[in-house]
């Protein structure tokens, strides 16, 4: 595994998570096997890609994909959020899995599952790569959880800060002088 310098420790290795997403992907075609609705993965871009991809290798079902981009965060504090990409497919009476990189507030999940419900999902589900109960302000959980995690800012496996370090194959803390230019 690399290191970056600019990572101060790794929490969650790229090994760990592969076998999480199989487990994740094992109990949700467990879930979802004996629906007749088709189910939508929705991934929320851009942090959850990676999680997806390894995610969706394990989910033994028909599924389909589509993106939606929500926008919430302005450097290391959460804003409201903003529709910046909206679905591509229609989701009457789908069963929707979304797909998120981290679960923080709880405030752009929250929102996006109104949204969906809204739209007429069947019904709308959540698997997070990582959850960060400390941070929560409104009341929201993922239904399938990768790892939880402290109250400390995360980048790499498709998490950023400021559009840099998505690329990292694990998740690890930032240095705190990587906050401050
Ligand atoms: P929430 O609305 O506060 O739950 O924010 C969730 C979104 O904020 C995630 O989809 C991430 O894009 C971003 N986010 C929250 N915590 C972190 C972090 O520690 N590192 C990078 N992005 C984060
Ligand atoms: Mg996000």
């Amino acid at each position: 595994m690399w290191e970056n310098k600019d990572i101060k420790k790794i929490l969650i290795s790229e090994d760990q998570i592969k076998t999480r997403s199989a487990e994740l992907g094992r109990q949700i075609t467990e879930d979802y096997k004996d629906c007749e609705e088709p189910l939508l993965l929705v991934a929320l871009l851009r942090g959850s890609v990676p999680f997806l991809a390894e995610l969706m290798k394990h989910i033994d079902l028909d599924i389909q994909v589509d993106f939606m981009d929500v926008s919430s965060y302005q450097g290391t504090k959460s804003t409201d959020i903003r529709i910046i990409k909206d679905l591509d497919t229609s989701i009457q009476g789908m069963n929707i899995l979304l797909v998120e990189d981290i679960i923080d507030t709880g405030k752009t999940i929250k929102e996006v599952v109104k949204t969906l419900k809204h739209k007429g999902a069947n019904s709308v589900k959540i698997v997070a790569l990582l959850n960060k109960p400390e941070g929560r302000m409104v009341d929201v959980n993922a239904d399938y959880n990768g790892f939880e995690i402290e109250n400390e800012f995360v980048v790499g496996y498709g998490l950023d800060f400021n559009q840099r370090y998505r690329c990292l194959p694990y998740v690890g803390v930032l240095k705190e002088e990587c906050y401050q230019n």
